[in-house]
């Protein structure tokens, strides 16, 4: 069972420069497209598929085509190329968690510098950062992130290090000044080895992984960013 909330109690007097986030899990609601691209829309098949998908991610180190990595996880999974087909196609109806939109435009007038770093090829990964835009109500930040880094940007996924480190290099910063923002227990390990300090918005409750322990990990991203807000 995952805690909803801190895991220390205090909040640190340390203050991050730039805060970079993971994109498709901890800005945007991922799941309910793969669920939804399945032919029972449910997420029994999404899960299955995703899961396999990020256990080929979690692998895949170097990159090679997020698409065909997507084809290949609904495969294994016994769905048929529909389901890949639907969610490449229905990638721009990608939704961003309610609160996200003022959760950034708040860091932003701050004065934090935003990067994103994602699992992705670079036409999906910038659709989709434009997305957590688009779901901003108010007034659009077209530069609300500094920097955008893809999987085939960098040429590594995440964990692998060289995938973070290609953020830090693209933003100009070093690790000790960043907070990222983790989706997913892979995540908090990767970021955490890469030297950054890590906070956890673990949406769906998944289970933990490795040694490395967030700063903090909640269920909403105002809750786990809630120290620098
Ligand atoms: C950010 O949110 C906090 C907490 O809701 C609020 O106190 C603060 O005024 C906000 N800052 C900005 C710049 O909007
Ligand atoms: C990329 O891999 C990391 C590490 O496993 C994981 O945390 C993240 O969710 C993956 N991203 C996507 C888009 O699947």
């Amino acid at each position: 069972m995952s805690p909803s909330t801190s895991l220390i109690k205090e909040e640190p007097d340390w203050r991050p420069k730039v805060i970079i986030f993971d994109l498709l899990t901890a800005l945007l609601d991922s799941w309910t497209l793969w669920d939804a691209s399945t032919p029972s829309a449910t997420s029994m098949e999404g899960r299955a598929w995703r899961e396999r998908y990020l256990e080929l991610t979690f692998g895949a180190g170097a990159y090679v085509p997020y698409e065909s990595l997507v084809r290949q996880a609904a495969r294994d999974v016994g769905l048929t190329e529909s389901a890949p087909a639907a969610l490449l196609r229905d990638w721009q109806t990608l939704q961003a968690w309610p609160e996200a939109g003022g959760v950034l435009q708040n860091l932003s007038t701050q004065g934090y510098r935003l990067g994103v770093v994602t699992n992705c090829s670079n036409h999906l990964g910038n659709l989709a950062a434009r997305r957590v835009v688009d779901c901003m109500t108010g007034e659009k930040k077209e530069d609300l992130f500094d920097a955008v880094i893809t999987a085939e940007d960098s040429g590594f996924y995440k964990p692998v290090r060289q995938a973070y480190q290609a953020i830090l290099t693209a933003m100009e910063v070093e690790a000790i000044d960043v907070l990222f923002v983790a989706g997913s227990a892979g995540d908090v390990e990767g970021a955490t080895n890469a030297g950054m300090k890590v906070v956890w918005h673990n949406r769906v409750g998944l289970a933990t992984k490795g040694k490395a322990v967030p700063l903090r990990e909640a269920r909403t991203l105002d809750e786990t960013l809630g120290w620098f807000l």
